[in-house]
């Protein structure tokens, strides 16, 4: 059951095409009484520290079916000193069963990246190849093998639980298009096509999505110019009381194994509404600013991706040729807000004509031409700190310099973003134009490579393809459910 061995052409033959974003709620009725044996962990913290400790142990001793005592570390301990004792007793209850599962993911992705570079082909690009074979591989992966390994570990094993608790429109829907597309294309994507990552039955689930949308709150609960968040805190912390009064889930291990995702500004003054939620759940945001409670060992940064009208620009679409001429240096246009973009504006805005620094677009220019047009995009925060030019920039091919103070990057435990951008310290804005007229032609050639390799990573499809940004976001997921770093 856990192990489940289907072929990856009966995976993906599943998806339908949803065209419409708002969409009926997905009833599941849940009898509790059958989760009344759970076992209680005593912090999350030990449950993870435990999880960890115990792969250690079955990946050095090859113990394969165990315990009286589930928990038990002590059982462990003399283990350690007795290696050949082997005993099964009784069944694997549901939580074993999965814990051992991912015991052995955490193995298999240990051995993928001890894997040296000699005697294997994985290093040669294969960037080439379509969806359904992709090899990560080159610069932009810190590890291409363990990475690999882990998705494939997730495809065959991930199961997540959506709750079915709460209605339209703030739960199980959210916007489709504009700057927080995101949120709402991963919740419809999550409830009604990626069937192969979903479980009904909540007993085999890794981790528990909560389908709420930021977004819709602000919409629906947030009085205008109010700047009270104080009704997206009440319902988040509602949410919360009623899955965990409803299910035995949430209590187990305090929420670690919950997600909620967000791409909205406040999402993080959102899950304040619930301290276990803020402080151990897995929290995915856009504003994954680590001054304001981001932790990057549980929490995961989410791109930010502007789609207008629910589509990429056509003339994002595709890549322009390689060779094409881009005239201008850098490129930005944008409002001047929050803390850097003032200091863009003050050194570069009408200063230079290599450095084209805008607040508005003068009349009848095209955004994206400039982009097409420009060897370097200037991506700094503006009242959060993502900002959806990054994946524009990532679209046409133009360098991202990411000004940012306390950003962490999307997907930064699998890619290194110095093999596709360029960060610059806010104190160097005044000498932006230096740091970049001294990127020389072969580093700039690589760095626009790294962009190519990495793009289906950033990319919304309706369905979702293996690798894109959809498998990218879960893929984080799964990582802090490890509870692992890859090498
Ligand atoms: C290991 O444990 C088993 C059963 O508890 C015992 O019979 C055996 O002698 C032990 N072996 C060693 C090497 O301690
Ligand atoms: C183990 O599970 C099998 C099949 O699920 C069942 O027939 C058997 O009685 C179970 N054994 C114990 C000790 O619970
Ligand atoms: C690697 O590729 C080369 C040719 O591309 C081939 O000759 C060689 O056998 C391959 N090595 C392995 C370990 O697959
Ligand atoms: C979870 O814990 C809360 C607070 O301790 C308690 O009120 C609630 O009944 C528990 N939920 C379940 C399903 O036991
Ligand atoms: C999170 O934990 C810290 C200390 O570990 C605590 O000071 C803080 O109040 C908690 N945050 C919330 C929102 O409860
Ligand atoms: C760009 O490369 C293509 C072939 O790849 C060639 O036909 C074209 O002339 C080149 N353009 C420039 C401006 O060098
Ligand atoms: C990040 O958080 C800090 C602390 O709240 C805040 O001062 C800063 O402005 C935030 N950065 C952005 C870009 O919003």
């Amino acid at each position: 059951m856990l192990d489940r061995e289907m072929d990856t052409s009966q995976r993906y033959s599943v998806s339908v095409l949803f065209t419409v974003c708002v969409v009926s709620i997905v009833g599941v009725s849940l009898l509790s009484g059958k989760f009344s044996d759970m076992v209680r962990f005593t912090s999350s913290l030990n449950s993870i520290q435990m999880n960890e400790f115990r792969t250690k142990v079955e990946s050095d001793y090859q113990v394969r079916a165990i315990r009286s005592d589930r928990y038990g570390v002590g059982l462990y301990s003399n283990k350690l000193k007795n290696q050949t004792v082997i005993r099964k007793i009784g069944n694997l209850s549901r939580e074993e069963e999965l814990e051992q599962g991912l015991a052995r993911a955490r193995a298999s992705i240990r051995i993928a990246a001890a894997v040296t570079n000699s005697g294997s082909n994985l290093s040669s690009a294969a960037t080439h190849n379509d969806y359904d074979d992709y090899f990560p591989a080159g610069a932009v992966y810190r590890n291409p093998r363990s990475f690999y390994q882990s998705y494939m570990e997730m495809e065959r094993r991930f199961n997540v639980y959506v709750y079915s608790e709460g209605d339209l429109p703030i739960t199980h829907d959210g916007p489709c298009k504009n700057i927080y597309t995101i949120e709402g294309r991963f919740i419809q994507e999550l409830e009604h096509r990626a069937k192969r990552f979903r479980t009904n039955d909540p007993s085999t689930a890794h981790v528990y999505f909560m389908p709420f949308s930021v977004t819709w709150m602000v919409k629906y609960l947030y009085k205008p110019l109010s700047y009270n968040v104080t009704p997206l805190r009440h319902f988040v912390s509602d949410y919360v009381r009623v899955v965990s009064l409803k299910y035995p889930f949430w209590n187990r291990t305090h929420g670690a194994d919950h997600f909620m995702l967000a791409c909205h500004d406040w999402g993080p003054h959102a899950s304040q509404g619930n301290p276990l939620l803020y402080n151990t759940s897995i929290r995915v945001l856009c504003n994954a600013n680590t001054s304001e409670g981001f932790n990057p060992r549980k929490d995961v940064s989410l791109p930010e991706i502007q789609l207008y009208d629910g589509n990429i620009s056509p003339k994002l679409l595709s890549p322009p040729p390689e060779n094409a001429s881009r005239p201008h240096l850098a490129f930005f246009a944008g409002g001047v807000h929050g803390p850097i973009r003032p200091i863009l504006l003050h050194h570069w805005k009408n200063q230079d004509n290599d450095i084209l620094v805008y607040e508005y677009l003068p009349k009848g220019q095209d955004y994206y031409s400039f982009m097409l047009n420009s060897k370097f995009c200037l991506c700094p925060s503006g009242h959060e700190v993502a900002s959806p030019r990054i994946v524009e920039a990532i679209y046409a091919e133009c360098i991202p310099v990411i000004l940012s103070d306390h950003y962490v990057l999307p997907f930064s435990d699998v890619l290194r973003w110095e093999a596709f951008s360029i960060q610059v310290e806010v104190s160097d804005i005044p000498r932006l134009k230096e740091v970049l007229r001294a990127v020389t032609e072969e580093k700039y050639r690589k760095l626009k490579q790294g962009l190519r390799v990495v793009r289906r990573h950033f990319v919304l499809n309706q369905p979702a393809k293996r690798f894109d940004v959809f498998h990218m976001i879960l893929h984080s997921v799964w990582l802090r459910r490890l509870n692992m770093k890859l090498g």
